[in-house]
């Protein structure tokens, strides 16, 4: 619609130019302002609008799922900072993998996937990941998502579990490797000792040691991409360090 407005102007012009040709500059001008000015009005300026940690909120449903997420996804290990880094992962396996994403997709999985297993959302007895999809559907449509894509979400959320089979979506197998990948290095320390810190937990050093030992031997037999693989060699690395650092400060492990 735009262009066929600018062309016809420029047709304008040139008939212009033959009959008055010393007044076509300041007319150009004009025009090519007036319709950039068009242009302008047409199209709203974009969103700059984003999460903590920068991904764009640019549409009405993606500020409300975060700020429910804000309000509801609140867990020092499998909370909103998960959330963002399991998209931002995602993002980057897909990338080294050339696997197209559906940013609304990842968005929306990336928000929900732990919710039910969190405390308000979790059923006795039903898996965090059939509850986190169970519950979603209702609260993407109550914000505007865009419903036929929850198919895709809910293919995101129920593949997520490292104990379970990967996806035969290539991107949700790359959200389920992100979401692994998570577990180890740095970042896999700080949310394990986390943990902790829920109430009620009662985990002593060397249980959180056993597991982050556990963490270094299985989790990265679970990652298939290449981009992954080479992600998780690196953490993997970053733990058994951390863990030979601990062992040697501690008397071999006896004063844990
Ligand atoms: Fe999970
Ligand atoms: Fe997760």
């Amino acid at each position: 619609m735009r262009l066929t407005l600018i062309s016809s102007k420029y047709r304008f012009l040139t008939t212009l130019q033959k009959t008055f040709p010393l007044s076509l500059g300041l007319l150009t001008i004009f025009v090519i302002t007036s319709s950039n000015g068009f242009a302008q009005k047409a199209s709203p300026p974009p969103s700059t609008a984003t999460t903590a940690s920068g991904i764009s909120l640019d549409t009405a449903w993606k500020v409300r799922l975060y700020e429910f997420a804000k309000l509801n996804v609140v867990h020092p290990s499998w909370g909103l900072a998960h959330a963002e880094r399991n998209f931002h992962l995602t993002m980057d396996l897909a990338k080294r993998q050339h696997v197209e994403v559906d940013e609304d997709v990842l968005f929306a999985a990336s928000f929900l996937h732990d919710l039910g297993g969190l405390k308000n959302f979790a059923k006795e007895g039903v898996d965090h990941a059939i509850r986190s999809a169970e519950i979603s559907e209702a609260i993407l449509k109550s914000q505007g998502f865009p419903t036929a894509k929850f198919p895709d979400v809910r293919e995101m959320i129920l593949s997520h579990v490292y104990y379970g089979p990967a996806s035969a979506s290539p991107v949700a197998a790359l959200f389920r490797e992100a979401d692994i990948l998570d577990f180890l290095g740095a970042i896999g320390i700080a949310r394990l000792f986390a943990v902790t810190l829920e109430a009620g937990a009662e985990t002593s050093l060397r249980d959180i040691v056993k597991t982050l030992t556990s963490f270094a031997k299985t989790f990265s037999t679970q990652i298939q991409s290449s981009a992954g693989q080479e992600l998780a060699r690196q953490r993997t690395h970053e733990l058994n360090e951390f863990l030979r650092q601990l062992k040697s400060e501690s008397m071999e492990g006896k004063a844990l």
